[in-house]
């Protein structure tokens, strides 16, 4: 898309303004068919990235599945019209209640606790199930999101291998399929081989005779700072298709190979359109407000993440350095600090690039300022507007579930 696209689409629909490109969307998720050349691949949108419902559609539309976290997600995938088979309910720290809801639902459970798998054994003996387990490969963009290793909440480990296996047989537990999720924006392509060989270590015919499929998460990067490399997707992909193959062999059948990507397939079709609306001098700093905030794109505030912003009104101006900042009610509340962008203006609106993953979905209405609106656009027509609510609907979705009471204590 022109700068000059977006500019009419902040024209039409103001600012704040979430646009993704359904084009770039599903390139990408071509893409992945391209890069791992295995007949059996199937790729679940990690939809915790992005649960616009028009954005879904294409995917959907596109024979993609969904990795859903949690029972709202599942609810909301399968009345999107998501096939329940093409559905992963990768569930952790569940209820017995959230477990019955999706149980119910027909859609595979992925189990990553002992305690849970025991509780789903004895509820449910001889129900089919995936097992997540700890890759123990540490690797992603982040701390905070890196699953592998000791410092997680995730997966059984490889260890506990023996403990799982009575736990099957005690409650005749059919194993379907093995899941790892190394971490998100998976820095090393050796992390994937590493995290593979851990998974494929335990997936034999006598511990797991029952299997249909191995899935091997999400994580494939894309770069968001300006000189960051683009991984070398086609060797990595043709050496996960090959490994994969020589699995099956070992195994001793054909098997389903899974991934879960969010941020590779959706983070760079979604750009946040932001207007200047007041530029002030703190001595030595240049600031750019903007009418959004950490609510809505939290990645910069949260895990210290780079978002390359572009002054889509002034894109040839000279350059200099600004904090640009958000109208909420923090210091911190930046997007970017110390960035060189072309002269900014009062009234110029700028793109913050990479905001299709996590970035509305991370959201919220901190100092009761809206969510913005949505647009989707797909071969140069925008096909979907989910627009920003109002104040007063804010307000009453706030009110409108608070009643009073009397108990006592
Ligand atoms: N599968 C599982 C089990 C996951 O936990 C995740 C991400 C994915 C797949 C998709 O990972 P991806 O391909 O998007 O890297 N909010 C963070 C990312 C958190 C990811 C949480 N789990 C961020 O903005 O960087």
């Amino acid at each position: 898309m022109l700068n000059k696209d977006f500019l009419t689409l902040a024209g039409r629909f103001g600012t704040p303004l979430f646009v993704y490109n359904g084009d770039v969307l599903l390139e990408r998720y071509q893409d992945l068919y391209r890069f791992i050349p295995h007949p059996r691949l199937q790729i679940h949108y990690a939809l915790k990235a992005n649960f616009n419902p028009a954005f879904l559609g294409l995917l959907r539309d596109a024979g993609c599945g969904i990795d859903a976290v949690s029972p709202g997600e599942v609810e909301y995938a399968l009345f999107l019209g998501f096939d329940p088979q093409k559905i992963i309910y990768t569930a952790n720290n569940m209820t017995d209640a959230e477990f019955e809801k999706v149980y119910k639902t027909g859609v595979v459970m992925n189990i990553g606790e002992l305690s849970r798998l025991r509780k789903a054994g004895k509820a449910h003996p001889g129900m089919k199930v995936c097992l997540r387990f700890n890759p123990d490969v540490t690797d992603g963009d982040n701390v905070r999101t890196m699953t592998g290793g000791d410092l997680t909440k995730f997966g059984i480990l490889l260890e506990d291998i023996d403990e799982v296996l009575s736990i099957v047989k005690e409650f005749n537990i059919k194993v379907v399929g093995l899941h790892e999720h190394t971490g998100s924006g998976i820095q090393k392509p050796e992390s994937f081989h590493a995290a593979m060989k851990a998974l494929m270590s335990i997936a034999t015919p006598e511990n797991f005779p029952d299997l249909e499929f191995m899935d091997f998460g999400g994580g494939f990067k894309v770069p968001y700072k300006p000189d960051e490399e683009r991984i070398d997707y086609v060797t990595l992909g043709a050496g996960i298709a090959q490994r994969f193959r020589e699995f099956e062999k070992q195994y001793g059948r054909e098997l389903n190979i899974k991934f879960e990507p969010g941020k590779f397939i959706s983070a760079e079709c979604g750009t946040l359109l932001v207007t200047v609306n007041t530029l002030k001098r703190n001595r030595k700093r240049l600031i750019a407000g903007t009418d959004s905030g950490f609510p809505h794109l939290i990645r910069p505030v949260f895990y210290g993440a780079y978002h390359q912003v572009f002054n889509l009104s002034n894109p040839d101006g000279k350059e200099e350095v600004y904090d640009v900042c958000g109208n909420i009610c923090e210091t911190g509340d930046r997007f970017a600090e110390q960035r060189p962008l072309p002269e900014i203006r009062e009234g110029d609106v700028l793109g913050i690039a990479n905001a299709g993953a996590y970035c509305y979905s991370m959201g919220g209405i901190y100092n009761l300022r809206a969510m913005p609106a949505e647009v989707v656009v797909k071969g140069g027509k925008v096909i979907s507007h989910r627009r920003r609510v109002s104040d007063s609907e804010l307000i009453a979705d706030i009110t409108g579930t608070t009643e009073k009471c009397d108990m006592v204590l």
